[in-house]
């Protein structure tokens, strides 16, 4: 974790000087008391030698056999995420260095916070199995300082950014952990430890699912040794109301194998990445409890093992929901809709949501067709679908419409059950999306966003390191803090 701090600068050598310059402004003008007089001459000098262009984002470093400096190019008005891009990219470049010191121009006072968070977030990397590697073969970077130009930082925003950059690395580090260790009970666990922050933490245990509602997880999850749980997390940051402003839902395969319609070896890759829905709605809890967000939240999780074997569920199962409906089960790699079915019910039955939103790697379908771009997005509700499209360019992870209509609800008929859990003919992710809804009771707002294809990557890019992302911690996040 690196070090944000405000002071203590001409206090070390070997300290990386970073100073953003801008097309059409001079900040060397006003940059006195951070460099000497020598120094902007050498660096004005540089820009011109080496024909700098001022294109977004471009850097040079110089390094004179004294001091190292860090010239990189800016915009007088950046928004929040590519500021924090921005600082990614710094950080990356930066690296192997230990301190580092950077110039903040007045026209990015409000953005300080956001260089840190770009830097916290790419340099998370995940090395607690590393038992021979070197301190040398990670990244050094211990300490930034940033020199205001103008006025102080604003602590507030700095806690912010800490507590959400807390919330990310909590949801990479549950989805990184390998699924012999993230099994569905040690996920409850360490979600139960949450408690400590004043969230209200629930854990169903496998023998109670069924009496509490959660009959599909009990299923999907009960043939593993690995028994299935779920967990829900309540905050009460509005004590005189009484129902929730959302609650978050999320799919929590820790494994997901495909069960008797077992998947092919290439499929089963990233497939410990599962429950990566079910981490981050808990890590967005935990940054709510941080800030001590004035909001009613609560978040839902089914938790399971998808496995192999004489006890597991299969195709033709018909199975009774807490809802009533029964379903049939028509392949057993579409696990997730189960879990969800469950959470979804439990939401708007149980806690009265009037806003559900349920995040879940659910489909090949959707991650294939967006690629890992965009999470799919599945919202009936207009007010619903905006907040959460705005969150998702606000947050750079970005959201895409899918369609619902109800064609897709009519390829979900059994002819054996009230519903089947896939669909026939083709629109895997809305048919997904169509089997969903029947488990939403009464009125309430419901997203679903299908964030299959974003929740790891094999090719970093800034501010996502190879692995998991955590990908919907800062979109729920930006959407939360919307409702205030
Ligand atoms: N976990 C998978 C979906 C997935 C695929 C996530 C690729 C991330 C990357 C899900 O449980 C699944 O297997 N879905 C099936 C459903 C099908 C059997 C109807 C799929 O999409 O193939
Ligand atoms: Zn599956
Ligand atoms: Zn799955």
């Amino acid at each position: 974790m690196v070090e944000f701090s405000f002071q203590g600068f001409g206090t070390e050598k070997n300290v990386v000087k970073v100073v953003p310059v801008f097309k059409d402004r001079d900040v060397f003008e006003r940059i006195g008391s951070f460099l000497s007089e020598k120094e902007i001459k050498q660096l004005k000098k540089a820009l011109e030698n080496r024909s700098f262009k001022f294109k977004d984002d471009e850097m040079l470093v110089l390094d004179d056999g004294v001091q190292k400096y860090l010239l990189v190019a800016v915009k007088p008005r950046m928004p929040a995420v590519e500021v924090q891009r921005l600082g990614a990219k710094i950080a990356r470049k930066l690296a192997g260095e230990r301190v580092i010191e950077f110039f903040v121009p007045a026209e990015l006072k409000d953005r300080a916070a956001d260089l840190a968070l770009g830097t916290e977030l790419e340099l998370y990397s995940f090395d607690k199995y590393f038992t021979k590697k070197k301190p040398d073969d990670f990244d050094q970077l211990e300490t930034v300082r940033f020199y205001f130009e103008k006025g102080e930082p604003e602590a507030d925003k700095f806690a912010e950014m800490k507590a959400l950059a807390n919330g990310v690395r909590y949801a990479r580090d549950l989805a990184n952990e390998p699924p012999n260790v993230l099994t569905p009970e040690a996920m409850a666990r360490d979600i139960e430890r949450l408690a400590y922050l004043g969230l209200e933490v629930e854990v169903v245990p496998t023998e109670a699912l069924q009496k509490k509602g959660f009959c599909l997880t009990y299923e999907v999850g009960k043939e593993s040794v690995n028994q299935p749980y779920a967990a829900i997390i309540c905050w009460r940051g509005r004590s005189k109301q009484k129902d929730f402003d959302a609650v978050l839902v999320g799919k929590g395969v820790t494994f997901d194998s495909g069960g008797i319609n077992l998947k092919p070896a290439k499929a089963l890759e990233n497939m410990k990445m599962d429950m990566s829905g079910a981490a981050v709605v808990a890590a967005v809890m935990k940054v709510v409890a941080l800030r001590q967000m004035k909001l009613n939240v609560a978040a839902v999780m089914g938790l399971a093992e998808n496995m192999i074997g004489g006890k597991a569920y299969k195709p033709q199962d018909v199975i009774k929901s807490a809802s009533g409906l029964t379903v049939e089960v028509a392949n057993s790699d579409a696990e997730g809709r189960m879990l969800l079915a469950d959470c979804l019910w439990y939401a708007t039955e149980k806690l009265k949501a009037r806003t559900v939103i349920d995040l879940a790697t659910l489909t090949g379908a959707t991650a294939n067709m967006l690629g890992g771009v965009f999470a799919g997005l599945f919202c009936e509700d207009e007010a619903l679908s905006r907040a959460l499209l705005d969150a998702g360019k606000a947050s750079g992870e970005k959201l895409w419409p899918l369609p619902m209509a109800p064609e897709y609800e009519e390829k979900i008929k059994s002819d054996i059950a009230d519903v089947c859990h896939i669909g026939s003919g083709g629109a895997g992710a809305s048919t997904a999306a169509a089997f969903l809804k029947r488990f939403v009771k009464g009125k309430a707002a419901w997203a679903h966003l299908d964030i299959a294809g974003c929740e790891g990557r094999n090719k970093p890019k800034p501010m996502y390191p190879k692995g998991a992302t955590g990908f919907g911690v800062k979109l729920l996040y930006d959407y939360l803090k919307g409702l205030k």
